[in-house]
């Protein structure tokens, strides 16, 4: 649809833009969005009569799908210590993924039995772990909503390193196969089904784009003006910016239409980037911790820069370090879902987006912040992504401080948890996994070769390269090689 959206200054838009701001084209500073604070108990957009807090809500049956992972697991327990009676369903794929890239969590994270187990000792809380597929096995899925009857289902099991998904041509199809058919797998089994099901859905701030609002970034949809003078409200533009986060946006075309046409009660959080190890819930026993991504295709570049300063070597900055980005603490991420939880939008009401953030931050302010903490030296290193070197980010979140949320700011003393993580496991990093080594296109590649940047083997490998290297990894063994290799082919 060709149309010239001139936006309208609505509540849909932002209450609070700056006056120079028109929806494209104009820049305005980055900032931390938390001005209307004050407004604690107001009602959620949505539908729903009062914001209720999750402590209030009623207990419901929850599925978590990806509950294995980063922010998963944290979330899971967070659910289960508020009483909820929570299901894990995940096919453990980023643990495979971390056989394939031959790299793994910084801090030792246990199976899903013994962390269940672990669970359950510390909580009295029964939780069950399942292991299925979401984008493959379809009818195990229904088969599971069916018996299990959920109130919710939590979305979190998707493929989500933008680096991974723009590692090579067999990345790229494995995170469009899993990461769209596992969402449309849970639309179309909650349908089967017949339930009234509340879908939760994990988003990302980059389906808006970085730097291409020219103003605050309203919570998904903008009221604008059609050709012939019709006013409209539609989801925000969407601007990927690499095969992950163009996934996110073909989710929301599929939350519109089964929204649309079977009324589904769908919330989707636009999250950013998560920083942050540990909650109260994963502090309770080792065997809880949750995982530290520090590699350069899974590790968010907080987590980068923290595990280079703890291994003393310089922080690595790509380009000028002017990309700005939202971010949010992994505590947050699990109070933010319990919120949403416990306010669902009600029956044919329009998809619920909240932009999940705390506050925005510029790279090289972060690397600053860190080197100032400990003391690192700062490299500007050529970029391996396909981005603006600078952009401003103003983004509304509103929505969730009105239901309650009082979020983490990265000051310096709240960097200490993951700072101490960092160093306490860093014996177990492998150094060459941090500079990067998936790179956005040829020339891309081409620039950071240039710099003295080489990828590893495991960067865009072909056919013959990765028959190459599964041999060099079982040493020979047939057996060992179709063992790896089906590893490789159940992520593919
Ligand atoms: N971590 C962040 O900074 C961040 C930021 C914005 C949005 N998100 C979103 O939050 C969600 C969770 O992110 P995360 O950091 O916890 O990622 P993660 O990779 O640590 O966790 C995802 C989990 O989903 C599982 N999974 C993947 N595909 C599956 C499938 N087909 N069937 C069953 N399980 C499957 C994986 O095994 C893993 O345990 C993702 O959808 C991601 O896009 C994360």
């Amino acid at each position: 649809m060709a149309f010239v959206a001139a936006p309208l200054i609505t509540p849909h838009a932002a209450t609070s833009r700056s006056s120079s701001s028109s929806l494209f084209g104009h820049r305005v500073t980055p900032r931390v969005v938390r001005q209307t604070r004050s407004v604690v108990r107001a009602s959620a957009s949505n539908g729903a009569a009062d914001a209720i807090t999750p402590e209030e809500g009623p207990k419901k049956r929850i599925l978590v799908l990806g509950g294995d992972g980063f922010c998963g697991w944290p979330t899971s327990l967070y659910l289960s210590e508020l009483g909820h009676n929570v299901i894990i369903v995940d096919n453990l794929s980023r643990r495979k993924i971390d056989l394939e890239l031959e790299c793994d969590s910084l801090t030792p994270i246990q199976s899903m039995t013994q962390r269940v187990s672990a669970w359950r000792g510390v909580s009295g809380q029964d939780m069950r772990f399942v292991m299925l597929d979401v984008a493959r096995e379809y009818d195990r899925l229904l088969d599971l909503i069916v018996r299990e009857k959920p109130d919710s289902i939590i979305h979190f099991a998707e493929q989500r390193a933008a680096p991974y998904s723009m590692k090579g041509s067999r990345q790229k199809r494995y995170t469009v196969n899993n990461n769209v058919c596992g969402t449309h797998n849970v639309l179309a089994a909650v349908v089967e089904s017949g339930l009234d099901v509340h879908i939760v859905h994990l988003g990302t701030m980059g389906v808006y784009g970085y730097g291409t609002s020219g103003g605050e970034i309203p919570e998904g949809y903008i009221d604008v003006i059609l050709p012939g003078g019709r006013q409209s409200t539609i989801l925000h533009p969407a601007y990927p910016g690499s095969v992950y986060h163009a996934t996110k946006c073909l989710d929301q075309t599929l939350f519109q239409f089964y929204q649309k046409n079977d009324a589904l009660r769908i919330t989707d959080l636009h999250q950013g980037i998560v920083w942050g190890t540990n909650t109260d819930q994963t502090l309770k026993d080792e065997r809880l911790i949750n995982r530290f991504d520090y590699d350069s295709d899974y590790g968010t570049v907080l987590n980068r820069f923290l595990m280079q300063s703890a291994l003393d070597v310089p922080l690595t900055v790509y380009g000028t370090g002017g990309q700005t980005r939202a971010f949010i603490h992994i505590k947050d991420t699990a109070r933010c879902i319990s919120i949403a939880i416990a306010n669902p939008p009600k029956s044919g009401a329009q998809v619920e987006i909240f932009n999940q953030i705390a506050e925005t931050h510029r790279v090289r302010d972060l690397a600053n912040l860190i080197a100032k903490k400990t003391g690192a030296q700062i490299k500007n290193i050529s970029n391996p992504r396909n981005e603006s070197a600078e952009n401003e980010l103003e983004v509304a979140n509103r929505k969730f401080l009105n239901l309650g949320l009082e979020p983490t700011l990265l000051e310096e003393g709240l960097l200490d948890e993951v700072t101490t993580v960092a160093a306490k496991y860093k014996d177990r990093c492998d150094k060459s996994k941090i500079l990067p080594n998936s790179f956005w296109n040829k020339a891309r590649r081409r620039e950071c070769e240039e710099f003295g940047l080489s990828a590893s083997d495991l960067g865009a490998y072909s056919m013959a390269e990765e028959e190459a290297m599964l041999l060099s990894l079982s040493k020979g063994n047939v057996e060992t090689m179709q063992k790896l290799r089906k590893v490789l082919e159940s992520t593919a």
